[in-house]
């Protein structure tokens, strides 16, 4: 198998609030992280690692394997770090060997399309580029300083980052090595590094649930779409 997916899912949630580490509260019989994992194995075949918080890797462990079923041998889990980029590290180390292309995606997109996943990953293959999928920017957008709008900002510049965000393997490692600054996403790193980055269409359902509204939201689309 050519294809790896590293879900991070080692985040605490603190804009959602809940009890839990964000990766295991319910949406409703399964939690953010069995959704997420439920899309990812009705995609092509990947080697599947979950970056889980130290405290739940047994949990994390049972509901792969759950969600997986005769791909559960290619299921790896290991504990996260202290900020996304860590546990995007961790998650790289535990690549197997025969893997040349890597897509990262945060389980709290819990309700990412199969199609998108292999849209990234196909793209990848054929490109040899990073890739993104992204969704236009609908509200109008301002640029601030302190209380004043400084500017306009021109939306069909735009895009609304998603993930899975795909890469070829040696680049992406390559970049994590070189890194210098904290980014909260792939293509950051590896634009850094100066890898061309290209976009495909993302999707509405790939929206990450944050807030305890992205959660309702959530909750909503699987009781009227059960899946
Ligand atoms: N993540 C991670 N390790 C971290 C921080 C985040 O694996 N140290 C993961 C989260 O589990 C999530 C994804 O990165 O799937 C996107 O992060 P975010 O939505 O910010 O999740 P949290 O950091 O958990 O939430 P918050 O920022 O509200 O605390
Ligand atoms: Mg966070």
């Amino acid at each position: 198998i050519d294809t790896a997916i590293v879900v991070v899912a080692a985040g605490s949630g603190t804009r959602l609030g809940a009890a839990a580490p964000k990766a295991f509260v319910e949406v409703d019989d399964a939690s953010i992280l069995a959704h997420c994992l439920r899309g990812v194995f009705r995609a092509r075949p990947a080697q599947v690692i979950v970056v889980a918080p130290e405290s739940h890797l047994d949990e994390a462990r049972r509901v792969a394997l759950a969600e997986a079923g005769s791909a559960a041998g290619r299921v790896t889990i290991v504990a996260g770090g202290s900020t996304r980029q860590r546990s995007v590290a961790a998650g790289l180390a535990a690549l197997d060997p025969e893997v040349a292309t890597v897509l990262v995606h945060d389980a709290a997109r819990a309700l990412t399309p199969p199609e998108v996943i292999d849209r990234v990953a196909d793209t990848v293959r054929a490109t040899g580029h990073g890739v993104l999928p992204v969704l236009d920017v609908v509200d109008t957008i301002k640029r601030t300083e302190g209380d004043f709008i400084a500017a306009s900002v021109d939306r069909s510049e735009l895009a609304a980052a998603q993930t899975p965000q795909g890469f070829p393997r040696r680049a992406l490692l390559d970049a994590y090595e070189n890194a210098t600054t904290d980014f909260t996403d792939d293509t950051a790193v590896v634009a850094e590094a100066g890898l061309p980055v290209r976009r495909v269409a993302g999707s509405e359902d790939s929206f990450k649930i944050t807030t305890p509204a992205d959660l309702a939201r959530a909750r909503d689309l699987v009781r009227r779409a059960p899946r």
